[in-house]
């Protein structure tokens, strides 16, 4: 059985070296791959990815804004990532006059660069392994005081492995980034939810910062006189771009896979979790696309909602489609009967996997409400406001809640926001377990006789959601105020189960050290990285594209053409600038043409193979050579389950080629000042 097991996995993978590689490795793990990495065209040496002791890739590769990844394209600190990462910082620096959002925005010098009050970038300075450490007894606070002497330091101990491996991360955040460009919406998010998680795509999902530093480059909060950071690294741009079979790397800060977890896990995700987070979620995307569709105001105040709500939802249905193409349940099952017949003659493994089934017996509940709460309740915008509200009333002044208020309403709708408080109401006295509805609720909603009405009463008496907020006293005493309490006991419940994954939860994971150290007994073959935990990664692969569904292949690169196919001014998701549309009907490329079938185009984004997550947009795309080539920016949506399995014939990575978001510099930004400091005008 288990050599059986062992021969397919070979097959797979004799297949898979030809195009594809499965693994988020860190950085120090490279040494173990690059033999691999060479043979699939990297040109470079372990140490030029990463090293201890001289500047490497990894100084160029950075943190962006808490979530994303960017890169350092020049010896001035200037940092490429996504138009999508660096979108609530344009928002900011927008209004009605100025906005740069809609119309783009490239600054023409330094002094026009923008800064972006709030926004960090963080490098990695150092990491270590400090398992033996800790081992040795000593103390993890004293370890991370230690690591954090410098200015602008931060570290933190990481587990990896699920705690058999603990790593030390030193971090250095400067706090002073300037935006400095970005194109048009209607490129930068071309395509918007619609082409969202897909393939083909179009879209010029890039944005440009720069990082400013004090005199001696160590951060230094905002100041007319910091000076443009210089990086110990920053990237080549290779302006030739790719080829089907080419080798790419992807360095980033993935955040959440969990490819070890069993199948209970799986069970849980695909049966339990999904589906009711998409059912909710279908009924508050409905709901606020019928009120956009209705006004343009509302369209614009809801956008970037709409926008987060939707990207989680399409990709949640993408995983469940692809876990359940995959078998991934019915796969790990077999995979655990396997394992167990080896463990049942090793006493400390034997019992090993009842003791997991058992955990997330006893935690599937408790985790299930916790996601239903967030949710349902917790996705009520007035429940957010009030609770908002009532910690701002016990640490502001009269003056600064006013304004924390005024803050919290701006693009609120209410109209909108009623019709979902009824909604998610419904779904979580449907839903919920009985024991935990609060009977003052439940008593509330049989006494106005049904959850509208209920609603209704709650918002028409409310003083929260109209400009003029009530002193504090009242404010304590408002009845939307008064519902926020009503979930308190849940919500101090569900502290217990506010962890990632419900494998997290640490009754469950505490399982998985062992589990881990068993399975590299067992399955020795195979090579193991630790999960995505927003640490630094490398990922390699291919450029290539896929069989999308019997018959039709999807492939690798698409272009201008495409993008014009698909503009229509009547769509908004696919306006695009009148200087593109002039650019193509001109054939005005300049360099950045390409040939397609004997006739210029540009090329805008390409696939590969490389294994990905959530929190690598932005990341750099990199060439055998170590050259950037493009900018990470999604998945394509039938390789969603690749947090939980990864498939190499099918899951791929997209990314905006460096060729099209240099074509829009300076064919539709006309950013000669960038150009200049890039060397390719
Ligand atoms: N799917 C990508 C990611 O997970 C892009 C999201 C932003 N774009 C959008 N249309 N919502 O972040
Ligand atoms: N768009 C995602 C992000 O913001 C990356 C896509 C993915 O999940 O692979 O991190």
């Amino acid at each position: 059985m288990i050599k059986r097991l062992i021969l397919s996995a070979m097959a797979c993978l004799a297949i898979a070296t030809t195009f594809a590689d499965e693994g988020m490795w860190l950085p120090t793990h490279i040494k173990e791959r690059i033999k691999d990495m060479r043979k699939m065209g990297f040109k470079l040496k372990a140490d030029d990815i990463y090293s201890a002791d001289k500047p490497s890739l990894k100084d160029a590769v950075v943190q962006f804004g808490g979530g994303c990844t960017g890169e350092f394209i020049s010896d001035q600190g200037l940092l490429l990532t996504n138009h999508h990462c660096g979108y609530s910082s344009i928002q900011k620096l927008s209004s009605v006059e100025h906005d740069y959002l809609t119309y783009g925005y490239w600054a023409k010098s330094m002094e026009e660069e923008l800064p972006v009050p709030g926004l960090t970038v963080s490098l990695l300075v150092s990491m270590e392994d400090v398992t033996e450490r800790l081992a040795n007894g000593e103390n993890s606070a004293d370890i991370i005081a230690t690591a954090t002497k410098g200015e602008g330091c931060q570290a933190s101990i990481e587990s990896q492995y699920y705690g058999n491996q603990h790593v030390l991360y030193v971090y250095q955040t400067y706090r002073d980034v300037r935006l400095v460009g970005a194109p048009p919406s209607s490129i930068g998010k071309f395509g918007g939810d619609t082409d969202n998680w897909m393939w083909p795509r179009h879209t010029g999902d890039f944005s440009i910062f720069r990082v400013y530093a004090g005199s001696d480059n160590q951060p230094a909060d905002y100041s007319k006189e910091n000076i443009p950071y210089h990086p110990k690294r920053h990237f080549k741009i290779s302006t030739k771009g790719v080829q089907e079979g080419d080798f790419t790397m992807i360095y980033g800060f993935p955040g959440n896979t969990q490819e070890y977890v069993i199948s209970d896990a799986v069970e849980y995700v695909a049966n339990v979790s999904n589906p009711m987070k998409i059912a909710l979620r279908t009924q508050r995307l409905e709901t606020i696309t019928e009120a956009q569709a209705k006004d343009p105001a509302v369209r614009i105040a809801y956008a970037a909602k709409h926008a987060n709500i939707a990207n989680a939802w399409k990709k949640w249905q993408g995983e469940s489609l692809g876990l359940e193409r995959l078998g991934t349940i019915e796969k790990k099952q077999r995979y655990e009967a396997d394992f167990a017949a080896w463990a049942a003659e090793k006493p400390q493994y034997a019992t090993l996997l009842d003791s997991m089934r058992a955990a997330y017996t006893n935690t599937a509940k408790g985790y299930f409400v916790r996601e239903l709460f967030n949710e349902s309740v917790g996705a009520i915008e007035a429940y957010g406001i009030a609770r908002r509200l009532r910690n701002a009333a016990q640490e502001m002044s009269e003056e600064e809640l006013q304004a924390t208020h005024k803050k919290l309403l701006t693009d609120y709708n209410q109209q909108i926001d009623r019709t979902i408080a009824t909604q998610m109401l419904t779904e979580f006295m449907a839903r919920m377990p009985k024991e935990y509805i609060p009977q003052a609720l439940t008593d509330g909603i049989d006494s106005r006789g049904g959850i509208k009405e209920y609603t209704d009463s709650l918002y028409n008496n409310t003083k929260i959601l109209g400009t003029a907020l009530p002193d504090k006293e009242q404010l304590l005493a408002d009845p939307m105020l008064e519902f926020e309490k009503l979930f308190n006991d849940i919500v101090r419940k569900n502290s217990a189960y506010a962890y990632r994954n419900i494998s997290n939860v640490p009754a469950i994971e505490k399982w998985y050290k062992t589990y881990m150290q068993a399975l590299r007994e067992w399955d020795s073959d195979r090579a193991f990285y630790p999960d995505a935990n927003f640490t630094l990664r490398v990922a390699y692969g291919t450029v290539c594209g896929y069989e999308n569904v019997d018959g039709e292949y999807h492939t690798h690169l698409s272009t201008l053409d495409g993008v014009i196919a698909k503009e229509n001014p009547e769509i908004y998701d696919y306006d695009i600038p009148q200087a593109l549309r002039d650019t193509y009907k001109n054939k005005s490329y300049g360099q950045w043409s390409i040939d397609k079938n004997g006739k210029p185009t540009v090329p805008v984004c390409f696939l590969a193979s490389n294994h990905t997550s959530g929190g690598n947009s932005g990341s750099p795309v990199i060439n055998g050579k170590g050259e950037l080539v493009g900018i990470n920016f999604d998945r394509t949506w039938r390789s969603t389950m690749s947090d939980i399995e990864f498939d190499p014939t099918i899951c791929r990575n997209i990314s905006v080629d460096i060729r099209y978001v240099l074509f829009i510099v300076d064919r539709i930004g006309h950013a000669q000042y960038l150009l200049n400091e890039l060397g390719v005008n």
